[in-house]
């Protein structure tokens, strides 16, 4: 009999995304005719815009379908620093930019460039699922910061103090946030960078929902702020801003050599990231941009929506998002008592309650680093949004 094959130590320790397993159990249910409402998924429901498609249909007729330069052609290199200066102030030469297959391969190619075995890698929680992960894989320890409850979810220099020890090496930072939707305001950034330059620590600023904020919030760009230009790789790119997920396009501005060792590294595993995708994002940087605010401003309609209805509902509590298309909802109050016959003693099991017994999927907060809150994404239609709030609700209603 074959014997099964060993694998690497280093896949043996990766735990698949949490909000990927909710979505696909959410997905089979639909698959078998099941009406689920779906609060869980993480790309924006809209059509990526008519602009971008037709400008991937020309890349492939004009014959654009070959490799390009392993960092990204110069005419996207060019249209993110121009993005990149629109947004920050922030200017970086074409040889600081990197484009590669998403701004989770960004990330990657930052976190394996930058993390050494042992290094200690400080983490505001909650944080998205991906980063532990990757931080995991190249041999470093994440230094979870856990937020002060009075500062709603804002991380603070003391709390990242705290955890501090000698072999911090750098900062991994969200804002505004997966899963809160929290901005860290220009005043509160500049404490923690003034933190990091004293300490001598990176910042790997994974900016992607910066275009994706609401009310009169600002968003603040780390690589922005004084001495933090040579200390930070900015991550963005057009999966969240454009509606395009699917097209794989992201990219890193940082420091020249390590943005040159990121590229090294991306040469030996993936090379350019699709040619045909490259020419849609120099589109979507480059072209009208109403379409930006269009799904901007009905994502905030949606978000109001949300937290109203989730802040009327007995033990559930959610601060006011100012970013992102996430709501993060605190639901401690509903522990230890029975929902549809089951005991609920975390967000996990509400969770699977509402999936299994009302037809609503959520995201469960263990995921994040907080297993008493869920995650809500409101990239679904008002209708939608309605009608699974409605099931939330009556299923809370059967409660004991
Ligand atoms: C905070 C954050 N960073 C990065 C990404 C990855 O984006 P991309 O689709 O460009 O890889 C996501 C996607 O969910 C995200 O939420």
């Amino acid at each position: 009999m074959l014997k099964t094959l060993p694998l690497a130590d280093r896949v043996q320790q990766l735990h698949p995304s949490p909000t990927m397993a909710i979505d696909s159990k959410a997905k089979s249910l639909i698959a078998q005719g099941k009406d689920v409402v779906n609060f869980g998924a993480g790309e924006p429901d809209f059509d990526t815009p008519e602009n971008i498609r037709q400008a991937a249909i020309n890349a492939i007729n004009h014959g654009h379908t070959r490799y390009t330069a392993v960092g990204g052609i110069d005419a996207l290199k060019a249209a993110i620093r121009e993005r990149i200066r629109l947004d920050t102030g922030v200017e970086y030469e074409p040889d600081e930019i990197l484009v590669s297959v998403g701004a989770k391969h960004s990330l990657y190619n930052a976190v394996m460039t930058l993390v050494n075995p042992g290094d200690g890698v400080l983490l505001p929680v909650p944080y998205w699922v991906t980063y532990p992960e990757q931080i995991t894989l190249a041999g470093g320890v994440v230094q979870y910061v856990m937020p002060d409850p009075q500062h709603e979810g804002e991380p603070r220099p003391d709390d990242i103090t705290k955890v501090m020890t000698a072999e911090s090496r750098g900062l991994l930072l969200n804002s505004p946030s997966n899963p809160s939707g929290v901005v860290i305001r220009p005043s509160i950034l500049e404490q923690i960078a003034r933190l990091a330059t004293e300490k001598d620590l990176w910042v790997i600023s994974d900016e992607i929902y910066n275009r994706l904020v609401y009310d009169d919030t600002v968003h603040t760009s780390m690589a922005a702020l004084p001495g933090m230009r040579e200390r930070t790789v900015l991550i963005n790119g057009v999966s969240k801003s454009y509606a395009m997920t699917g097209w794989r396009i992201g990219y890193a501005a940082g420091p020249r050599h390590i943005i040159k060792a990121m590229t090294s590294l991306q040469s030996q595993s993936t090379s350019n990231p699709s040619t045909i995708s490259q020419y849609a994002a120099l589109e979507a940087l480059m072209g009208p941009q109403e379409e930006v605010d269009v799904m901007r401003r009905e994502f905030d309609r949606r978000r109001r929506y949300i937290v109203g209805r989730i802040n009327q509902t007995a033990g559930l509590d959610a601060a006011n998002p100012q970013g992102a298309f996430y709501v993060w909802v605190n639901m401690a109050a509903w522990k230890n008592r029975q929902v549809g016959g089951r005991l609920i003693r975390n967000a996990d099991d509400l969770a699977l309650a509402w999936l299994e017994l009302a037809n609503v999927a959520v995201v469960p907060g263990s995921g994040f680093g907080m297993p008493d809150y869920f995650r809500m994404s409101y990239a679904t239609s008002m209708e939608r949004i309605e009608t699974g709030l409605d099931r939330m609700q009556n299923l809370l209603e059967t409660a004991q």
